[in-house]
């Protein structure tokens, strides 16, 4: 036997979970009923739930005599309702193809609507005592953990080798006992965050534990990579305002005041100012780009410093504003006084470059 599965086996008689209500028996139809609850719920929510189905529907034949609304409203509460629907077409199918006997193989079990690989294990293992590896999230961790697995356990690489890994692991005794040993250890001790390790069985040989990698094994899921897309503003200004335009009402920063973005397609930024707002510009400089990550991409920006000169005429009007008003030629373009931006609703990222607009000897006004 592995000095894993020996240690397992030994921590699990001392410290491990044996008076849940699904123990203690190897009817079939308990441990697979439970199982099924227990996939994506906890015990604890799981045990009353568990017992007014035990209740009501004692085995397999009253399970799939009952009308499928029956099923569903005593799974009403633990979510996931396509593992009831399942349940009662399992039972459908157990009686129909199986003559109401419950299939005695994982593989048999494997078949079962609901049933993945590692679940059909399990019930084989508490049921007939078949030599069977389970893997599911719970295990994967204590796997990565202990044995210093590398990436995503997700991944179709990690699980199987996580497989391999489990198969080998198997002890050729007391299987039912190591499997709970598996779920009771990843449930009570070598849990996601903030692990127990110092009454953990393993505390002296786990390789995350020896190497303080615990919060990095298992691997997160990778991130996807995010798309890229680069953008210039004009960041126009005419003594102390700067001119904003008002977003389209969807797509990024939707309706809100922004600071005019170039189309991708001019070159001269001064020219394309006069034609669009009617103001005269000095040639372009750069400012420092920006780069603002939105949900599902990356915009690169390119602020472009644009000064309003000529004469009096030429600006957003004669004498200082102090409120913000309309730019003459553009129905959606507004001159908003560099000492009100806190009170204009701007993107975070606009409200970024105009901060570092503040040095004064950007203006001649
Ligand atoms: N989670 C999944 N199966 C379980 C079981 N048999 N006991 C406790 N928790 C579990």
């Amino acid at each position: 036997m592995s000095d894993f599965a020996r240690r397992l086996i030994a921590w699990q008689r001392d410290h491990g979970r044996h008076d849940l209500p699904w123990q203690g028996s190897t009817d079939p139809y308990r441990i697979w009923l439970s199982e099924i609850m227990l996939q994506q719920t906890q015990v604890e929510t799981v045990i009353p739930y568990y017992r007014r189905f035990l209740a009501r529907f004692p085995g397999v034949a009253a399970l799939a005599a009952a009308p499928v609304e029956d099923v569903m409203a005593l799974w009403s509460g633990l979510g996931y309702y396509a593992r009831a629907r399942n349940l009662h077409r399992a039972a459908q199918r157990i009686v129909d193809a199986h003559g109401g006997i419950f299939p005695r193989t994982a593989a048999a079990i494997a078949t079962l609507p609901g049933v993945g690989r590692s679940t059909a294990a399990a019930i084989a293992a508490f049921a007939f005592g078949e030599r069977a590896a389970i893997l599911d999230g719970n295990v994967k961790r204590v796997l990565c953990r202990r044995f210093g697995v590398e990436g995503f356990p997700g991944a179709k690489a990690v699980e199987n080798q996580l497989w391999a890994l489990a198969e080998s692991l198997l002890p050729e005794r007391e299987v039912g006992r190591y499997i709970q040993a598996q779920m009771d250890l990843g449930a009570t001790l070598c849990t996601r965050a903030r692990p127990a390790c110092a009454r953990c069985p393993f505390h002296d040989d786990c390789v995350a534990r020896r190497d303080g990698r615990i919060a990095e094994l298992p691997a997160a899921r990778p991130r996807k990579a995010v798309p890229r897309r680069s953008a210039r503003y004009a960041v126009i200004v005419h003594e102390r305002e700067v001119l904003l335009e008002r977003r389209p009402p969807s797509g990024i920063w939707g309706g809100l005041l922004a600071l005019p973005e170039l189309p991708p397609e001019v070159e001269d930024a001064a020219c394309w100012a006069g034609t669009r707002f009617g103001l005269q510009c000095a040639p372009a400089a750069r400012l420092t780009p920006l780069r603002h990550t939105f949900t599902h991409f990356v915009l690169e920006m390119q602020p472009l410093l644009l000064q309003v000169e000529g004469g009096p005429d030429s600006g957003p009007g004669r004498g200082r504003r102090a409120d913000t008003h309309r730019v003459a030629e553009a129905d959606d373009a507004y001159w908003q006084p560099l000492h009100a931006l806190d009170d204009a609703a701007l993107p975070t990222p606009v409200r970024r470059i105009l901060g570092a607009l503040a040095r004064p000897d950007l203006f001649t006004g």
